[in-house]
This record gives C-alpha cells, sequence and structure tokens, in this order.
C-alpha cells in the first residue's frame, strides 16, 4: 500500500480529535462521539483510496456516518481497495467528564484483511514485543504473568498489569494480587492501554481483561506495527449475541491471534490524542482560532512509528469552519 497513505490518515484521526476535544468536560458523550465522527467522515472524503468500513459506529439502522459496511473515499478505478476500521472517540465517558486518555483510532489494511469483529465484547491479552510469544489467553493469569516477567527479566512484583476498571475483572484483579503483581485500573479506552504495553516510558508490562471486540481488532492493527503481540476472544454473553457470531462467521471459542484479527503486513494505524495521555498529548486550542494535535502514525510492513506534532489554523481550513 502507498506509504504516504499515513500522514492521511493522521489527518482522519486529528479531524476526529479537534471535533470531539471542543466537548471535553461538558457532560454529554454523545455530542462529543458526534463531532468525532462528523470531523473524521468530512476527512475521509479527501482521501483517494477506495474503502469499507469494517470495524465502525454500528449498523447502517443505527448510525447515520462510518456504518459498517459504509463505502468510504472516492472509490476511482487506481484507489486502493482497502478495510477501514475507525472509533473516531476511544473513551466518550473520559471526554465527558474532561477525563484523560481518549483518542481517535483508524486502522486501515487491504480488502478482507480486517476482522469483521461483531459490536459485543472480548477478552483480551496484549503485551509489548519483549514478551512477544510467552502469553496465552487460554492460560491462567498467574502463568502469564510469571511469564512476561521472565521475558523482561522483572521480578512479578515489579510488573504492572493494566486493566478495565470493572466488576466484571474482580476475578482477575484478584489473581494478579496473589502474585503481589502492581495494577493499574482505567476508567476507559482500552486501545490506549494495549499501545501502552509496547513504550517502556509508560511502565506499563502486560494488558489483560474484558472489553469491546471493535476496539480489540483496532489495538490489533496498532500492535502489529509495534511488534507486540495481542490475543483476544470473543465474549458471548446472549444467544442472541452468540447467533450473531454464527451469522458472521466468528468463532466464539477461538482464541483469535494478531494474524487473525489483522492478515499481512500491510496495516496502517493512526491515533490522535483528544485528552492528554499516557502516549499522546491532547488537542489544545490557541487564540485566533488555533489549535495543536498530537498524533503517531505507524505501518506494519515497516514498523516506522512517527510522532507528528501539529499546529492548525483552523480559520484556514473550509472543514473546520464553524
Ligand atoms: P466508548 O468510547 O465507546 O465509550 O468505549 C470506551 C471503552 O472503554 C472501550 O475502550 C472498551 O473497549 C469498552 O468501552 C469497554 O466496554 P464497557 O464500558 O461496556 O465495559
Amino acid at each position: 500500500m502507498d506509504r504516504n497513505l499515513a500522514l492521511n490518515l493522521a489527518r482522519v484521526t486529528e479531524a476526529a480529535a479537534l471535533g470531539a476535544a471542543k466537548y471535553m468536560g461538558r457532560g454529554d458523550k454523545n455530542i462529543a462521539d458526534q463531532a468525532a465522527v462528523d470531523g473524521m467522515r468530512k476527512m475521509f472524503d479527501t482521501i483517494n483510496i477506495d474503502g469499507v468500513v469494517v470495524i465502525g459506529e454500528g449498523e447502517m439502522d443505527e448510525a447515520p456516518m462510518l456504518y459498517i459496511g459504509e463505502k468510504i473515499g472516492r472509490g476511482g478505478e487506481a484507489d486502493l481497495a482497502v478495510d477501514i476500521a475507525v472509533d473516531p472517540l476511544d473513551g466518550t465517558v473520559l471526554i465527558a467528564k474532561g477525563l484523560p486518555n481518549a483518542i481517535a483510532v483508524v486502522a486501515i489494511a487491504p480488502r478482507g484483511h480486517l476482522l469483521n469483529a461483531p459490536d459485543m465484547y472480548m477478552d483480551k491479552i496484549a503485551v509489548g514485543p519483549k514478551a512477544k510469544g510467552v502469553v496465552d489467553l487460554n492460560a491462567p493469569i498467574q502463568e502469564n504473568l510469571k511469564n512476561v516477567a521472565k521475558a523482561l527479566n522483572k521480578n512479578i512484583t515489579d510488573l504492572t498489569v493494566i486493566m478495565l476498571d470493572r466488576e466484571r475483572h474482580e476475578g482477575m484483579v484478584a489473581a494478579c494480587r496473589e502474585v503481589g503483581a502492581r495494577i493499574k485500573l482505567f476508567q476507559d479506552g482500552d486501545v490506549a492501554a494495549a499501545i501502552a504495553t509496547c513504550f517502556d516510558h509508560t511502565g506499563i508490562d502486560i494488558m489483560i481483561g474484558i472489553g469491546g471486540a471493535p476496539e480489540g481488532v483496532i489495538a490489533a492493527a496498532a500492535l502489529k506495527c509495534l511488534g507486540g503481540e495481542f490475543q483476544g476472544k470473543l465474549v458471548a454473553y446472549t444467544e442472541e449475541e452468540k447467533a450473531r457470531c454464527i451469522q458472521m462467521g466468528v468463532d466464539v471459542n477461538k482464541v483469535y491471534g494478531l494474524d487473525d484479527l489483522v492478515k499481512g503486513n500491510e496495516a496502517f494505524f493512526a491515533a490522535t490524542g483528544i485528552s492528554d495521555g499516557d502516549l499522546l498529548k491532547g488537542v489544545t486550542y490557541y487564540g485566533n482560532n488555533m489549535a495543536r494535535t498530537h498524533s503517531v502514525v505507524m505501518r506494519a510492513e515497516t514498523g516506522t512509528i512517527r510522532f507528528i506534532e501539529a499546529i492548525h489554523r483552523l480559520d484556514s481550513k473550509p472543514e473546520y469552519a464553524k
């Protein structure tokens, strides 16, 4: 795929972040999400791709834009046929409350390369490159922690596990505490948490727990670019969800590895911070209708990771006109 697509993807997540950040702390997650969707959708129109949304804002009848199956881009004969996975605002509640770690994300891969994951839960495990190959989602948590500690040459008591702060994780929390691992619970946004395992400065060694399956596919694209490891298993709580899995041709008993979630080595991933986070700074608005964004773009084929700090003169961009 054209490597310059990476920069265009940063434009797409920047647009989502600039939209959502306007609504930080206003207590309304839906309005912030809508602004992110609007910004992202508009910017996609400027890219020469023949894209189809495989992970998006929901089914066509639930979401007017960025719905699953929506065609994106010019779609000309010479344009790349790609799958698109989006989460214009991962952490809607975070933004509504003005809390850290909300990001706008997008992943792209050649057509048919991203798993069409249903909108349900997924049990996940993610580690950075140094612990790649030593975890197994089907193994007991304590065994995974022991193996990760060994791979990182750390005592298990120095290991930091990151996990969504949810009641459903009580058993996992207890298992980590029993072996003395440190735990960082977070309120929302498990894409950013999975990515954090790949950057030493975050101090995070492993992410475990149940979050959204769509977010799992997006995180997998990032971890593929970063050389980390991600495994996910769908969690179907209801008969309806089980039926949905069968209809979509996905297996609830299977541990999906990186290559099942994101086939091949041609994925791109981009994220822009909306509120300040471990990896990315959030959007700052300045006087004279200017703003600064902080993004990361990655390409699986080469493993290049670019951080992009951009100053936007919003008055001179028609897509940001008030
Ligand atoms: P939203 O931005 O859609 O609110 O998702 C935030 C999030 O924390 C995801 O990152 C995570 O995968 C999912 O919600 C977890 O779901 P739940 O809040 O139902 O536990």
